[in-house]
């Protein structure tokens, strides 16, 4: 486990689309323990904007997020969705982290669908054998326009951005055991639904399906005749339960939902194919959306597989006085608490 000295200190923060939030750690007696946390509403379509009035905006809902939680640093580790990164895994011969810097120049344009001249590489050997003759190496590629707008909106608020990370991968810190188990990742969000695998610690296969609450929520208006807000309230109340107004809420959602569970069943089958023998114990759901009701039994008859809802606060220490309030905020927290734990655990 890493130390850290006092200047090292840092904070998550997730900025999401419709909220941001943010959570700071400290290392006690080797547990990592809740400092603060605090979250704050984004207007609507504010952090899509590549706008720099709209970045100047953004920048000014975090600084006051920052100011309330009082924070301890100005250090901040971010994450991105799956939609804005390109994520691989990458085989090469044994070799030190220089040489990963220098070789994966060379072979990132077989793995990254843009000119490399438009992109923030980044690398994490995965292999720690060092007798291994073939290493495991985790590249990931970011825009360097989405790389530059993340920077911008820190200093514009008086930040450092010391890290990017991915969401995914963050998430996976928080709310995947350690150990040698595979799981399934899916996060719902607004716009989008993120996919990944956690394979024995290590997350890939980054997918990104184009659904999200915001769409389920449209053809709910449409199919039933409802507008937007009624729409929602209905999505957040009957879910995919079958039983309530005849199934129309289920049945206008259901073609969507099954975009998501295809493309779970084609990385579970990636998989399988790549790694042979090997077993996805459970999905993890998370994200705002995965408390649809009736949500996990839906995904658990369409995947086959057993569906947790995922728990960011698990390794975690708080004071007990904050149970009950964490533990609503559960699923809106996963990514944030994952990005404030990277390097503790
Ligand atoms: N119980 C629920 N049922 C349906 N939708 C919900 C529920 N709770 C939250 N949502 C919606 O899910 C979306 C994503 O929630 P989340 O908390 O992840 O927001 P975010 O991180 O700010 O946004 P995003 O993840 O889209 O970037 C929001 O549009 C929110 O209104
Ligand atoms: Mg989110």
């Amino acid at each position: 486990m890493e130390v850290f000295v006092e200047d090292e200190n840092y904070f998550g923060v997730d900025l999401g689309n419709t909220s941001i939030r943010l959570v700071e750690l400290k290392q006690i007696h080797d547990k990592p323990t809740l400092v603060t946390y605090g979250d704050i509403e984004l207007p609507n379509g504010l952090m899509a904007s590549d706008a720099p009035v709209d970045q100047q905006k953004v920048a000014m809902v975090l600084k006051k997020l920052v100011d309330d939680a009082r924070v301890s640093t100005k250090n901040v580790v971010a994450g991105l969705p799956g939609s804005k990164v390109f994520a691989s895994i990458v085989k090469m011969p044994q070799m030190t982290e220089q040489e990963i810097a220098h070789s994966i120049q060379y072979q990132a344009d077989k793995y990254i669908p843009m000119p490399l001249d438009q992109v923030k590489l980044d690398f994490t050997k995965i292999t720690q054998d060092k007798d291994a003759a073939e290493i495991d190496v985790l590249l990931v590629a970011t825009p360097t326009v989405v790389a530059n707008k993340y920077l911008n909106i820190f200093q514009l608020a008086g930040l450092e951005l010391m890290a990017l990370d991915v969401n995914a991968i963050a998430q996976a810190r928080a709310m995947v055991p350690d150990g040698d188990i595979d799981v399934l990742l899916i996060d719902f969000s607004s716009l989008t639904t993120d996919i990944a695998i956690v394979a024995r610690g290590v997350t890939g296969l980054i997918r990104s399906v184009n659904v999200g609450v915001r769409s389920l929520v449209h053809v709910t208006a449409q199919n039933l005749g409802l507008d937007e807000a009624q729409a929602d309230q209905f999505v957040r109340k009957f879910g995919l339960t079958q039983t309530k107004l005849e199934g129309q809420v289920y049945r206008a959602m259901k073609p969507l939902l099954d975009n998501i569970v295809d493309e779970a069943k084609k990385s579970i089958e990636f998989f399988y194919q790549v790694n042979p023998g090997r077993k996805i114990e459970k999905v993890v759901i998370t994200g705002g959306p995965a408390a649809i009701p009736e949500m996990p039994v839906y995904l658990a008859n369409s995947i086959g597989l057993a569906i947790e809802v995922g728990n960011p606060w698990q390794k975690i220490s708080y004071a007990a006085e904050f149970n009950d309030r964490l533990a609503g905020m559960a699923l809106g927290y996963s990514t944030v608490v994952g990005l404030a734990l990277r390097n503790m655990v």
